[in-house]
């Protein structure tokens, strides 16, 4: 699909990489650009329409999906990581809180906005996933678990919304440059690079993305007999 003329919905717009998918959207010549955000109110960037959307509240989605039944364009980005370790005593609650925006989340939305997206010629689904879609580092077992989860998910849409003529698209990348990764020293990419890579896969009909190096690394070792995410 061309990201020119095109009406999109990001969700978590208001910061980070959403935010600069929401600039990217504009800059390419996006007809609309709907900023989702839990609170609006830090919207501030101009030219979009935002949009209250708590992606684990069912009520705002339902709103979201009646506000804007316009979109072509469905980029699910808002994402939690949290610190708490597997077998931590708060371990459980904090997968469980993860697993609701990272993949319930966009499982909601999906659901939510797939008859707009058939109505309005099948359009695209954009799920941002993570290079620990395939890898777990000591610090990140739970996040991991909510972006396996999330690829399958993706992989599981990519078939039930193909009838309809809805382009899946997984994206995947190592570190970025936004507040998440804000206590990390390893190399990272710009959001706006991440967004420019995307959105360009996303106009060339690529169904997965793989932003960067390591992250083709890390895939690419999975049929290795090293896989990265044996490493110590
Ligand atoms: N940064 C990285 O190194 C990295 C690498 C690979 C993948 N990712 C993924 O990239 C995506 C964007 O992350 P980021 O790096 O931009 O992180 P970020 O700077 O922490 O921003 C996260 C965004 O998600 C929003 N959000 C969180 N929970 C939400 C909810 N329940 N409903 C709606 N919005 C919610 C936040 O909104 P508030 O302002 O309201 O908190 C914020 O806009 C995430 O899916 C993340 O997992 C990040």
């Amino acid at each position: 699909m061309k990201i020119q003329g095109s009406i999109a919905l990001v969700t978590g717009a208001n910061r980070g990489l959403g935010l600069a998918f929401a600039q990217a959207l504009l800059a390419r010549g996006a007809n609309k650009v709907y900023a989702a955000a839990r609170d609006p109110k830090t919207i501030t960037l101009d030219g979009v329409v935002p949009l209250k959307l708590d992606v684990t509240n069912a009520d705002d989605i339902a709103a979201a999906a009646r506000a804007a039944g316009d979109v072509n364009l469905v980029i699910n980005n808002a994402g939690i990581a949290l610190a708490p370790a597997l077998l931590d005593a708060d371990g459980e609650d904090a997968l469980r809180r993860q697993l609701e925006t990272n993949l319930f989340g966009p499982l909601a939305i999906s659901r939510a906005f797939a008859p707009a997206l058939a109505a309005n010629g099948g359009g695209a689904l954009v799920n941002m996933l993570s290079a620990l879609s395939w890898l777990s580092l000591p610090t990140t077992g739970a996040y991991s678990v909510s972006k396996s989860a999330a690829w399958a998910l993706t992989n599981g849409l990519r078939h039930e919304l193909r009838a309809q003529g809805t382009h899946v698209v997984g994206l995947h990348a190592a570190f970025i440059d936004t507040e998440m990764a804000a206590h990390v020293s390893a190399p990272k990419t710009s959001a706006a690079d991440v967004a420019r890579i995307a959105l360009d896969g996303v106009e060339a009909g690529q169904e997965e993305i793989l932003i960067d190096e390591v992250t083709r690394q890390v895939k690419g070792s999975l049929s290795t007999a090293k896989p990265a995410y044996l490493g110590a």
